[in-house]
């Protein structure tokens, strides 16, 4: 069975990639490598394509004839998003429905989103259920919101078949070493703090330490990006049972703070880097737990490859074999 993986290049698509060839799927690439890698593929069929280029994406999908869409391609920096709302309309919205248009006219009814935790914003408790209220605090987690609702209005009106999945702090390396986080822009706190152990940066930052959580420091949910992939394998086989448009958390349900990955990043690498305490950066919600319980009754979710010290193992290995990240 053919599949089109959007963004296919890039840190989870390249992982859903591998998972997707491993169960003996066909997925068919479609990245312009903005910030995907090459490198980073297993295997499949690769197209170097624009969202942008509606006729492009109905060649790629007559040539291909793809079962089902799982659709990562975007733009995912919180706050760049405040900075430049435009391109992440364009890009996250505008290029989502010339996908969608051209799924409807060749029949293609069956689509995988890659959402984000981003859509709840601040919360009012902890852990986070689907149901819960969604008042995103940035452009990005904006766009989210909106595409999975768009994928709901096109559920009734066109029959699509439908899952979003609600990613929460995607982490950790492959732990075959192969694929992982590519280094070169790191905002994330796992990679720029394995980089600082590495000796690429001369500190890392602590944004916000008067958060009201136990250290004072933010609390996320990281989970690791092979459980995340797994779960798209998960996700296609459940799309031909479901009949409505489920979305999904993603996450383990644990959080840790800012100070506790910095702690335990100093344990497994076994390098006392330096830490400074900065101010808060503008849009970062105080935590982010998810509740997990749907996407286990449902999906049949099993997170085995995250806890903290996998994860922050499995990227250390990756960024000590790999330094400057990707080499194409
Ligand atoms: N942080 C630092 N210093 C750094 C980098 C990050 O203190 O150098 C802090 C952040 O302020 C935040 C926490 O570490 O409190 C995690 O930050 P990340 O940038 O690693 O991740 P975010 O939680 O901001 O965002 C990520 C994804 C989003 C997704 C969100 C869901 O990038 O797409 O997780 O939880 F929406």
């Amino acid at each position: 069975m053919n599949v089109l993986v959007t963004g296919g290049a890039g840190y989870i698509g390249s992982q859903v990639v591998k998972e997707l060839l491993k169960k003996g799927f066909k997925p068919i690439i479609y990245d312009n490598l903005s910030t995907g890698h090459k490198e980073a593929l297993l295997g499949g069929e690769f197209i170097e394509g624009e969202l942008s280029d509606i006729d492009q994406i109905d060649q790629a999908i007559k040539k291909h004839k793809p079962k089902a869409v799982i659709h990562f391609a975007a733009s995912i920096e919180v706050e760049q998003s405040a900075k430049e709302p435009e391109n992440y309309f364009e890009n996250n919205l505008l290029n989502g429905l010339n996908l969608l248009k051209m799924m409807k006219k060749n029949n293609v009814s069956k689509f995988i989103f890659s959402s984000s935790a981003a859509v709840y914003g601040q919360v009012k408790k902890t852990p986070i259920d689907e149901g819960d209220p969604k008042n995103p605090l940035n452009p990005y987690g904006l766009t989210k919101l909106m595409f999975e609702q768009i994928l709901s209005t096109y559920k009734d009106a066109y029959g699509l078949k439908s899952i979003s999945l609600r990613y929460f702090n995607a982490a950790g390396a492959d732990p075959s070493g192969r694929i992982g986080q590519d280094s070169k822009k790191p905002t994330h706190l796992i990679t720029r703090t394995l980089l600082t152990a590495l000796g690429k940066y001369p500190e890392i930052e602590i944004f916000g330490t008067d958060y009201q959580t136990k250290d004072g420091t933010c609390i996320r949910d990281y989970i690791h990006v092979k459980d995340l992939a797994t779960t798209h394998i998960l996700a296609l086989k459940a799309l031909d049972k479901s009949s409505f448009n489920p979305v999904y958390n993603l996450g383990t349900g644990s959080g840790y703070s800012v100070k506790e990955v910095i702690e335990a990043a100093k344990k497994i690498t076994g390098i006392n880097f330096k830490v400074k305490n900065g101010p808060r950066r503008p849009g970062d919600p105080a935590i982010l737990v998810a509740s997990n319980k749907k996407a286990k009754k449902e999906l049949g979710f099993k997170p085995q490859f995250s806890s903290l010290e996998t994860i922050i193992e499995t990227a250390w290995q990756w960024h000590k074999k790999h330094p400057e990240g990707y080499k194409n």
